[in-house]
């Protein structure tokens, strides 16, 4: 599942900065300079710590983001090229759940309470595609039978709170995918559900995705899924992304301390988390950030000068970056030689 490289870009975030704006008058930098590029079918796993920005990160793609308090202070998405930021309202709709869908860590999020599923889907289907109701409706049980609900004509007349948790993820993943999405984000898609329940939709995702040849940004906790999916994984600190590499790679050679840790504290891939393993200390909180690298304080190879500058991304491969002073040419070798030591 490795990165092609001569792969055509569909979406390319650069230098992303969201802000907060506190009650308390402090200003809150949750995403901080991130960049990066996801490519044509790609799936892309994007881990991290609880509050690390992940979600901001991909309201912010979609458009979603809460303004005010929140506010985007510098960058830009292009999708296709297209910078998203600049569209007017109209016209990000038109790319909202067509060319770009999202599917939510808690579809009651999502779905509305008050509407029928067939009532939904049909809206999702004729707000892109024109259709009459007729030929909608007929489409939205298709799409409900392709992920696996074999009495659609009962659940298309149900209402959300109907229906079980499994069942409304799965209508989730029907009308994210109803419009063939160039672009998934699937936030946690499958942390609300058991086990079980969890492996099934997830095979969907996959199937779906295969059958549309959609890309795919994947955010989980969950490292034995993004093992098993992703063909690249980004991994995000205090609101920066730290390390972004094929997946194979990161996890055979995890060169940000703060991956290694992550990969190295997990008990097996075997093991079912419900949360990333813990490292000793704590994420700093995005209003009161440290001067220099934010995982100086928690970093085992720390080095002075980490405490005072922050440091750049850094391309050690061509698709492997990482964002740590001990990829600094003058830092990687001692670096290396320590941790094989350990
Ligand atoms: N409406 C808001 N007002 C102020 N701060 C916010 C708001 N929403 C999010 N934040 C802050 O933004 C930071 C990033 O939040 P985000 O939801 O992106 O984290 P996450 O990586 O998705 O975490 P999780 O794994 O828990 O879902 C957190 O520090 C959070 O407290
Ligand atoms: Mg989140």
């Amino acid at each position: 599942m490795e990165q092609a490289l001569d792969k055509q870009v569909l979406l390319e975030v650069n230098h992303l900065n969201v802000q907060f704006q506190l009650k308390n008058g402090k200003q809150a930098k949750v995403v901080d300079d991130v960049s990066f590029v996801i490519h044509k079918g790609e799936t892309v796993a994007l881990v991290g710590e609880s509050g690390s920005g992940k979600s901001i990160t991909s309201l912010s793609i979609m458009r979603l983001l809460p303004m005010p308090p929140g506010q985007i202070a510098a960058g830009t998405i292009a999708l296709n090229g297209k910078n998203l930021l600049e569209l007017k309202n109209k016209d990000m709709s038109s790319i909202r759940g067509n060319d770009v869908s999202m599917i939510f860590q808690e579809p009651m999020t999502s779905l509305d309470p008050v509407f029928t599923i067939g009532n939904q889907m049909i809206e999702a289907i004729r707000r892109h595609q024109k259709v009459s109701k007729g030929q909608a409706r007929e489409m939205a049980l298709q799409h409900l039978k392709d992920v696996g609900i074999a009495h659609a004509e009962k659940v298309i007349t149900e209402y959300p709170h109907q229906l079980s948790g499994g069942m409304r993820q799965r209508v989730m993943i029907a009308i994210a995918m109803c419009n063939k999405p160039q672009l998934l984000i699937a936030d946690e898609p499958t942390t609300a559900l058991d086990v079980t329940v969890q492996a099934q939709i997830l095979k969907l995702m996959m199937k779906m995705k295969k059958e549309q040849q959609s890309a795919i940004l994947f955010i989980t906790h969950d490292m034995s899924v993004v093992a098993q999916t992703a063909d690249r994984v980004m991994v995000m600190y205090a609101g920066q992304i730290i390390e972004d590499a094929p997946v194979r790679e990161l996890f055979l050679q995890p060169k940000h301390p703060y991956t290694a840790a992550l990969l190295k504290t997990m008990p097996s891939l075997e093991t079912e988390m419900t949360r990333l393993p813990s490292i000793p200390g704590t994420v700093p909180p995005a209003y009161a950030l440290p001067e220099g690298c934010r995982f100086a304080p928690r970093c085992p190879f720390v080095m002075a000068h980490c405490h005072k500058r922050t440091p750049e991304p850094r391309f050690i491969q061509p698709n492997h970056s990482v964002r740590c002073h001990l990829f600094a040419e003058e830092g990687a070798l001692a670096y290396e030689g320590q941790r094989s030591a350990t």
